[in-house]
Formats: C-alpha cells, structure tokens, sequence
C-alpha cells in the first residue's frame, strides 16, 4: 500500500471537508493536501484554523468549474489523488435556486473528472496509483418507506434539485470510469453531523435557536428519519476508501442511527438543558418546538446499509448518535463565536426569508405550537 499521496480536496472549506483536511493533517503525515474551496457561503477559512501553509498543505481560493485554474493544478502540483466534496448542499437552497446546484455539482465534477483524464491518461508522464474520489449522498437513492435500506445497488431515483444534481455528477464519475478506465470510486452517505456544520442544517441550526430560546421549526409532522453518521467516522470511511477501496466502486457510508427529526431536536433541547439549565423563562427548550409547513417534496426516510464496506474494507461507524451529538453539542457550546460570526453575516437574510412564518414573534412561535397540536 502507498503511503504517499498528493491529494486535491475539493470543498476543503466545508463542513466535512474541513473535517476530512483536519483527519489527514493529524493521521497521514506523508500525505500532501491541497484545498481547493471557492469560499461560498457555506466556505469558512476559520475551519481549517491552526493548520499551516508549507510542505504538505496548500490553499487555493477557486471555483471547480474553472477548467483553466483546475488542469494547471493537476500540471503544477503532481496531483495523483482528488477528493471531491465541493458542492451546493443545502436541499432548501436547492428548492429556492436549483441553478448553481447544476453549475456547481454537474458542470464542476464534469471539469474535475476532465481535468483528471488529461493529466492521468492523456500525459506522456505516468501517474502512480491516481484515484479520484467522488463524495455523493444516499439523497440519490429517493425515499424509502417503513422498512428496508438503500445498497449500492438500489437504482436512483433522486427527488430534489439537489440530489439530482448529486445523481447526475454520480452518473458521471461512474461514466469516466467505465469509458476511459479512470480510476474512479464512489463514496454515498448519510446526513453527517458534527463540528464545522453551517448552521442551515438541522442540528447546528437547533443548536443555535435553543441556545437562544429562538423557536425550533421542524417541518411537517418531524417523522421524517435521517440515518446520522458521526463526520469524524465518514472522514475515517473515506481514508479507508482511499487506502483500500477498489476502482469502479460505490461504497455506501452510514451511521446505523435512524432517527425521527422530533427525536433528535428533542434530544438537543434536553443536552442543553441539563448543561446550562432552562433560562430564565424555566421553561424547557423543548417547548420552542414549533411545527412549520413543510418543505415540497420532502424525502420520508432515509437508511443506509453499509454492510459493502464493513465486509469488504472493514469499516464501521464508531460513534453511537448520543456521544456523538453530546461531543458536537459541547463542541459548538465550546465555539460559539463561530456560530455567531456565521449568524451575523448574511445567513439573516437567508433566514428572515427562509423561516419567514417564524419572523414576528421568534421567541413565543404562534403558529401550530407542539403542545398546541397535542
Ligand atoms: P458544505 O456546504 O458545508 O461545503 C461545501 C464546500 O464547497 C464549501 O466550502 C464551499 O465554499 C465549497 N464550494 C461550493 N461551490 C464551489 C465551487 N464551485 N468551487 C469550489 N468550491 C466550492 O458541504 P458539506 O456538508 O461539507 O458536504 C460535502 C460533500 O458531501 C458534498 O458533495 C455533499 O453533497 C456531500 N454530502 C453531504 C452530507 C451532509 O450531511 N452534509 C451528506 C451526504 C453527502
Ligand atoms: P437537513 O439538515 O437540511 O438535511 P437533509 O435535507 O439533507 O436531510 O435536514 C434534515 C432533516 O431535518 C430533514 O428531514 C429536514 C428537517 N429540517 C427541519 O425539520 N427543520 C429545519 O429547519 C431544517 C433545516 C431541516
């Protein structure tokens, strides 16, 4: 096995690729990592603080859709390994402005993957042991109802802009390698938690209300399940995919943690409590839960069977959902400043018009209160 690699991390910026850079700069120290991140909204070069420019890592502010700044990197920087995070990931965003989820997630993977078969099969000058990791979702699976899993083989069947997007940049990986033998490999997982998530997603954005006796909004009826998988086990996941993965494969990755959302907003709500008690009003945060509309075409549930790369590559997931939500929570109590450094930008104006039911009113919600409902 190489222990030696150039890696280009797309999204290095990002929630979990900034997770995955962290994981790499601790444990691979032969490893050189160049960050290729446009620094979007949801980019923070706060995410990759303490770690230094030099020998083994380098920024580059661009976008993947660049072709011109894309193939002088795999010219200059002797790039033999691409992990592929940079990505429009917000299903919401998706359903208000599906275009740069297109530009982005098809138009970027189809420049990188171009890139790639240029340098590694075009060249006079053979790459040793390249690979280009595609980082997807189990959101191109569809939905599923009370029972059963996605597998590597369940067909697509994407139903939001956003994991369109994602299956068609899938479909294209999986097209490299099958027409020019590019060594591609396939990693689909569940909704990740932890450190570093923009708090547009579930539980950093429950984090940041209940923290502020802000109400909660869960949509629907907040039985919608989601399989959560601790970052630090997906980032592991995806090294061992590196390491010992096949070429021309789809990996699926999941956290064995299926949970109603009402579940996990209720288990964020009771872990502050008990960790700085109930605020002045005495009242549980619990009861800032508020039923908000839903979104338009809501996936019901969502499952992973991960039995492929526990077999094959002996991956499993380490963290149970409780420590890890109770490590994520103490991280963002630990970090609050990164959270209100994001929430004082221009996240309010994605919030005032994205929870515009909530606008009036924040701290006493009116509308369709649990209690209310019960
Ligand atoms: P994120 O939204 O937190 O980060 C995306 C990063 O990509 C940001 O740093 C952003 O600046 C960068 N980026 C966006 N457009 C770019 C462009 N055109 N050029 C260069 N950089 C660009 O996303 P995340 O949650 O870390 O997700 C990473 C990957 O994992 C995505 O491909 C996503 O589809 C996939 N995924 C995420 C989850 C999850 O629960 N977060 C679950 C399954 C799959
Ligand atoms: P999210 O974190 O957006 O991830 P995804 O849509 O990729 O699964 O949402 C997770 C679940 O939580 C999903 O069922 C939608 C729901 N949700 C709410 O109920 N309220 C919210 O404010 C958000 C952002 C999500």
């Amino acid at each position: 096995m190489k222990n030696k690699r150039t890696v280009l991390v797309t999204g290095g910026c990002g929630f979990i690729g900034a997770n995955f850079v962290r994981l790499v700069h601790a444990e691979k120290p032969g490893w050189r990592v160049i960050t290729l991140d446009k620094l979007t909204y949801a980019g923070n070069l706060k995410n990759l603080e303490g770690i230094a420019e030099g020998e083994s890592y380098r920024f580059v502010r661009g976008d993947i859709c660049d072709g011109e700044l894309v193939a002088s990197l795999f010219r200059t920087e002797g790039i033999d390994t691409v992990v592929h995070f940079a990505a429009e990931s917000h299903v919401d965003r998706s359903i208000t402005g599906p275009g740069a989820f297109i530009r982005t997630n098809i138009d970027g993977t189809f420049t990188l993957l171009e890139a790639a078969r240029q340098s590694w099969l075009g060249g006079k000058k053979k790459v040793a042991e390249p690979c280009f990791l595609h980082v997807s979702t189990d959101e191109v699976y569809g939905s599923l109802g009370a029972t059963g899993k996605f597998t590597e083989t369940t067909a697509y069947d994407p139903r939001s802009p956003y994991s369109a997007s994602k299956a068609s940049s899938d479909h294209l990986a999986s097209a490299y390698f099958h027409t020019y033998g590019l060594p591609v490999r396939i990693t689909n997982c569940s909704n990740n938690y932890g450190p570093y998530q923009f708090p547009e997603k579930l539980i950093p954005l429950i984090f940041n209300n209940a923290l502020n006796h802000r109400a909660l909004p869960v949509y629907g009826d907040g039985r919608n399940i989601r399989d959560w998988l601790f970052v630090r086990d997906h980032c592991e996941a995806i090294v061992r995919v590196l390491d010992k993965g096949k070429d021309g494969q789809c990996y699926n990755i999941g956290g064995n943690n299926e949970k109603e959302n009402i579940e996990v907003v209720s288990l964020i709500c009771d872990l502050l409590d008990a960790k700085l008690g109930c605020g002045t009003s005495g009242q549980p945060r619990r009861s800032l839960i508020t039923f908000v509309p839903d979104r338009l075409g809501h996936d019901r549930r969502y499952a992973i069977d991960a039995t492929k790369i526990s077999e094959q590559l002996g991956w499993q997931p380490k963290a149970t959902f409780e420590r890890g939500i109770e490590e994520t929570i103490d991280w963002y109590l630990a970090n609050r400043q990164w959270v209100e450094d994001i929430v004082n930008g221009s996240y309010r104006e994605y919030y005032a018009a994205m929870y515009k039911q909530l606008a009036s009113g924040e701290s006493r919600p009116k509308i369709n209160r649990r209690e209310e409902q019960q």
